[in-house]
């Protein structure tokens, strides 16, 4: 790492937490006498490239918590940044924009179309990017060949296995080229071997430098992070680094506009339209590969 005073305003920004939530608490209130408190005063900051699980019991406020950090619910108490930005001060238009710029979220489940195919499906995020259609193809079977889906495309979600339909919903959360990826226990019913699938592809996320945070279960899952943060009753109980886990990926993928060119193909190969750029944090080589993923 570079030795020297930061050029102004870089440094700042470089700090600044991708993930800033301070004491944050989502209060449901399913009938007016009853009040349930799903989060109770979380703060936790995430910086960039960072890769983090949450666990927690089964209802301690893990998929608020997650909905919250997508931009999908709006805390009923204190405030969260994104990039430095206050979510509250956001309308609905630009929230969506910001969503569909800077998040993938994978939701626990898949949350596919129905009767639509594995590509049609993964195109869908990329119809408000103004794109052709041609490039709009294109990037979806990029996205979907990354994930070792090259070869299900025009399958339904109902004729691919679930592990295949996880890779599909994460194809969906990645063509936009997010910085941030968001999963709800992404492996929670896969069987062993799709769940390897799965989380080699979130390893190659991370390793891009792109900021990945999962929910999970299970040991196995988080201890791939380097971050463990662990919630019960809305509350963060702790926040524990992984010594074993791979560090922090050197740089940091942009959060701002990722452009057209888009990501490189996951798992160290390079994809369409990429072959002469492979540009971001980490060279091919720093990948470790995700060939084995099956269609
Ligand atoms: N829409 C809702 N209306 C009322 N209560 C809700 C709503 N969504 C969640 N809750 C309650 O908020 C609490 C936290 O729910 P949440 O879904 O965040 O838990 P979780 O940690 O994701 O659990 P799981 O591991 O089972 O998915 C639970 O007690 C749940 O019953
Ligand atoms: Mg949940």
């Amino acid at each position: 790492m570079a030795v020297g005073l930061p050029a102004p305003g870089r440094g700042r920004r470089r700090r600044t937490p991708v993930i800033d939530v301070r004491d944050v608490s989502r209060v449901y209130r399913p009938t007016p006498d009853l009040e349930v408190r799903a989060l109770d005063g979380v703060t936790l900051r995430i910086g960039r490239g960072e890769h983090v699980a949450i666990m927690g019991t089964s209802g301690s406020g893990k998929s608020t918590l997650m909905h919250v950090l997508g931009c999908l619910d709006a805390p009923s108490g204190g405030r969260y940044l994104l990039d430095g930005v206050d979510m509250a001060d956001m309308d609905e238009d630009g929230l969506s924009d910001l969503r569909n710029r800077k998040i993938g979220f994978v939701f626990q489940a898949f949350n596919l179309v129905p009767r639509t195919s594995a590509v049609a499906n993964v195109e869908l995020p990329l119809a408000y990017a103004g794109l052709s259609r041609t490039e709009r193809r294109t990037r979806a079977v990029r996205a979907l060949t990354a994930v070792g889906m090259g070869e299900r495309l025009h399958h339904l979600p109902s004729e691919l296995s679930g592990g295949q339909q996880q890779r599909v919903a994460v194809a969906r959360a990645i063509v936009t080229d997010p910085p941030l990826v968001l999963a709800d226990e992404p492996t929670g019913n896969l069987d062993s071997r799709s769940t390897e699938d799965v989380l080699e592809i979130f390893d190659d996320l991370h390793r891009q430098g792109r900021t990945v945070v999962l929910i999970t279960h299970e040991d196995e899952v988080a201890d791939r992070a380097q971050r463990v943060v662990r919630l019960g009753d809305g509350r963060v109980l702790s926040d524990t680094l992984n010594a074993d886990a791979a560090p922090v990926a050197r740089g940091a993928h942009r959060t701002d506009d990722p452009g057209p060119g888009g990501w490189r193909t996951l798992g160290g190969g390079v994809g369409p339209g990429d072959r002469s750029s492979p540009s971001g944090p980490t060279s091919a080589g720093q990948h470790a590969s995700a060939a084995g993923v099956r269609a």
